[in-house]
């Protein structure tokens, strides 16, 4: 038996299955029969998610949830959410409902433009170089026409193409550096399509094009959300003392990377789950946004607090990438779905609702670390995973939970507790 294989790809699923199961399962039909349970048994979905990826043996099934009562620019949203860590729709809940008696949540979007580049390397003089691009920059848009036609009609297309010396940076590098406007599409393969048209019309004898790729760091697709309250709104005890401390938390994430990267972490839970359950990608937007958080060249805290004139500002500012048309948004069943609970938004629209996600996500983590610390709100959730590992059942979880009500859990204690009720009944 070998554990490696050429023409894997070739292979029936069953195949794939049953090599898989041979060379690398314990227990072959323990591991075949949860591959099953996972496969949809509606073919033609099932045949949905196989066609998006290759060699597709099942599916990796994550929870599904929503989160209502949102007030965004005084429209009300439930937000669908594709996550798997525990607290993170409840976190946005008690947000979302905690900022609709406040006035609920500001969004506005800076600016939509996205980025891609042409990376070449020139060895010859930089002005013959600029003398070539600016007699060729109009044939370099021509040459794009048939690609951009549709993307124009919607209101897109290729803002600007710009000619950039890099050569302090790497001996004879340069790159166009090229500017989209996309519309409801994310617009990453119209981007890279207009790149390699591009780059094939601009290349030469001397020019020798390395790459062409779009940007994932998109400081100028820009969204900023906010909520404010007056100061005394903030909390039911010391809500100055509290908003006070709210705010520390927030500067030392503005100082201190260990923590700024966990801030920004809890952040990306809001985002990443809306990201993806939309059908958006989440590894762009988590790459750009942490891009975004060091643009100063020191790695920052993505939102921002302040007191003024007696009342407390929290907001967040960040670069989201996003589509409503194209890629899964319409493909993946769920993703369709999340979109028509979110009332079908412009990608404008979507990302204020995603940054709004994001800052909730931070509220609530700030909130809870100043004051009654993390721990009391991840309990009962991690309480109820480590019942599911020991397989509890519906009795005995409830008089687990009831007996840890306001307890410190450890899989040990739990363990323990559990063997005692099983020895008891
Ligand atoms: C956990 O997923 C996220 C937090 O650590 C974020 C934070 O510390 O701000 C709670």
């Amino acid at each position: 038996m070998s554990k490696t294989i050429t023409g894997f790809s070739k292979l029936t699923k069953k195949e794939k299955i049953n090599w898989l199961a041979n060379n690398f399962f314990n227990d072959a039909d323990a591991g075949i029969s949860i591959l099953e349970q996972y496969q949809n048994q509606n073919e033609k979905l099932q045949q949905l998610h196989d066609e998006f990826i290759e060699n597709t043996i099942s599916n990796f099934y994550i929870p599904y949830a929503v989160a209502p009562n949102f007030i965004i620019n005084g429209k009300p949203y439930a937000i669908p959410m594709a996550i798997e860590e525990s607290s993170v729709v409840a976190a946005a809940s008690l947000v979302a409902k905690f900022w609709s008696s406040r006035g609920g949540f500001k969004a506005n979007v800076i600016s939509t433009t996205k980025v891609g580049q042409v990376h070449f390397m020139f060895a010859g003089d930089f002005k013959d170089l600029q003398i070539y691009f600016s007699e060729n920059k109009d044939s370099l848009l021509k040459a794009t026409d048939p690609i951009t036609a549709n993307m124009r009609k919607r209101g897109g297309g290729i803002l600007d193409i710009e000619l950039r010396d890099k050569t302090n940076d790497l001996d004879n590098y340069y790159q166009l550096h090229v500017t989209f406007e996309t519309a409801d599409s994310m617009g990453a393969n119209f981007i890279n399509s207009c790149l390699e048209t591009i780059a094939n019309t601009f290349k030469s004898e001397d020019i020798k094009i390395v790459m062409s790729i779009l940007s994932n760091y998109v400081p100028e697709c820009l969204v900023r959300a906010e909520v404010s309250c007056k100061v005394e709104d903030f909390f039911d005890v010391d809500p100055l003392f509290y908003a006070q401390k709210f705010i520390q938390a927030v500067q030392i994430a503005n100082v201190e990377p260990y923590r700024s990267v966990t801030h920004n972490k809890g952040i990306m839970n809001g985002i990443d789950a809306v990201v993806l359950a939309t059908g958006n990608d989440f590894r762009a937007v988590a790459a750009g946004a942490h891009a975004y958080a060091a643009k100063s060249g020191v790695y920052k805290s993505l939102t921002n607090a302040k007191i003024e004139k007696g009342n407390f500002y929290f907001w967040i500012e960040i670069p989201l990438s996003l589509g409503t048309v194209g890629g899964l948004t319409k493909l993946h069943p769920l993703a369709k779905l999340s979109l028509e609970i979110l009332q079908n938004p412009s990608a404008e629209e979507l990302m204020q609702i995603i940054a709004v996600a994001g800052l909730s996500q931070n509220f609530a983590a700030l909130k809870a670390l100043t004051t009654t610390g993390i721990q009391q709100g991840h309990m009962k959730m991690h309480l109820m995973n480590i019942l599911n590992q020991l397989e509890a059942n519906l009795h005995e979880k409830e008089v687990i939970i009831k007996e840890f009500t306001g307890k410190t859990v450890s899989h040990n204690a739990i363990a323990e507790a559990l063997h005692e009720l099983r020895i008891k009944n």
